[in-house]
């Protein structure tokens, strides 16, 4: 089995758990996403929530890519580390006062709305600051992305997104929410999406939706399919940049962008994932009544993925290359579901041995927790460590 390159002498004296960012990976990630997309009308803006490390953000946004922000701190947080707040595209469905005002005051390229509510405060709020906010509607086109419930957000029972049957009644509303200009729709089915017909699917709605609004007098600026392109995560060592070629390609073959419209893209896990590992020791091995455990120093509270979403994360064992055994591999946190692997397939461990938890550079420091009164594992990378 291939193992990841690891300053590993390095690691020796770092206090464990930490982050690991790999920066070339990184750069070769953005570098991909670029050329795919440079003769194409494409904009893609990076998912804040994936991971929001300053450093990691630098290197985005040096790259010239938007953000796509979830609250009033992401974005700021994209602001302070050189995005453009004009290429902010700001989403989620309980956007409060406070970041609304946050959104207006810096200007940025639009609010995904999604709901009629939604609609009202932001028009009242731009009113009051004498600005026109620009809008694309969120609509929930219905499709299954084919991923974890939890990470699926495009289906009916969702809670995310329009109805498009509403599209004639919003319509209707806006020119009395004069304080709004309606610039584009969006959409979003899910995340960790392999099966690149869902994205197929997608496009084929959307082609639907536009000729809805062909009729209407209202001009799309731009279309936002959202984010969702899933990471090998069994095998990170073999395909540690995404398939961006065949993800950009769907849209280019399937989706019929009208003159002048713009594409956009909202990635997040595809762009961060692949570069991060978290860095961990073994502290025990304990045999149990029925299984071998070996229990690490990082845990749920670093790494809530494999708690959360029964997520399955590639473990490399960096100090050994003896004969591979089954190990569940479990945090110290008192909750059963502190298991990072079970029956996982480790070279033989023991006691201080280095760990890497690959592909945890997406929803991983962001999502840590200072449950049982831990500390936030720090982060490193590659170029500074
Ligand atoms: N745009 C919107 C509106 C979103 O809700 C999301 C992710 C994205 C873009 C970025 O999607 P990505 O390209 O990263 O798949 N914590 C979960 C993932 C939650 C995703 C939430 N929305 C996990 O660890 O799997």
């Amino acid at each position: 089995m291939i193992k990841g390159k690891f300053p590993i002498h390095k690691f020796n004296s770092i206090e464990t758990p930490f982050y690991y960012y790999d920066v070339n990976l990184l750069q070769q990630t953005i570098n991909t996403i670029q050329s795919e997309i440079k003769d194409k009308p494409y904009h893609v803006h990076y998912a804040l929530k994936a991971n929001s490390n300053p450093r990691i953000l630098q290197e985005i946004s040096g790259k010239g890519f938007g953000a796509d922000c979830v609250s009033g701190n992401e974005i700021l947080r994209a602001i302070e580390n050189n995005f453009d707040s004009n290429q902010i595209a700001f989403a989620g469905i309980g956007k409060t006062d406070k970041e609304i005002e946050i959104a207006l005051k810096n200007d940025i390229f639009t609010f995904n709305v999604e709901s009629i509510p939604e609609m009202h405060a932001i028009n009242s709020l731009a009113q009051t600051e004498n600005k026109k906010a620009r809008i694309a509607l969120r609509i929930n086109p219905n499709i299954d992305a084919h991923t974890h419930s939890y990470i699926t957000t495009g289906l009916d029972d969702n809670k995310f997104g329009l109805d498009e049957k509403q599209i004639p009644e919003i319509l209707a509303l806006l020119p009395s929410l004069s304080s709004l200009k309606l610039i584009g729709v969006h959409f979003h089915i899910g995340s960790q999406i392999t099966n690149l017909s869902s994205f197929k699917n997608l496009c084929y709605k959307i082609n639907e939706i536009q000729k809805e609004f062909d009729n209407t007098g209202y001009i799309l600026e731009h279309i936002n399919v959202g984010g969702g392109l899933g990471v090998d995560y069994e095998q990170p060592n073999e395909f540690p940049i995404a398939n961006f070629k065949d993800y950009f390609n769907l849209f280019s073959t399937h989706l019929e962008l009208r003159k002048k419209q713009t594409l956009h893209f909202e990635l997040g896990r595809s762009v961060v994932a692949q570069c991060g590992s978290l860095i961990t020791r073994v502290t025990y091995l304990k045999k149990g009544i029925k299984k071998n455990f070996l229990i690490v120093d990082a845990g749920m509270t670093d790494l809530i993925r494999p708690a959360l979403y029964q997520a399955t994360h590639h473990i490399e064992n960096l100090t050994s290359n003896q004969e591979a055994l089954d190990y569940d591999i479990v945090g110290p946190i008192c909750e059963s579901s502190d298991i990072f692997a079970k029956d996982f397939k480790l070279n033989k461990s023991k006691r201080g041995d280095i760990l890497a938890i690959r592909s945890a550079g997406a929803y991983g420091e962001v999502m840590a927790s200072q449950y049982n009164c831990r500390d936030f594992a720090k982060s490193f990378f590659s170029d500074t460590i």
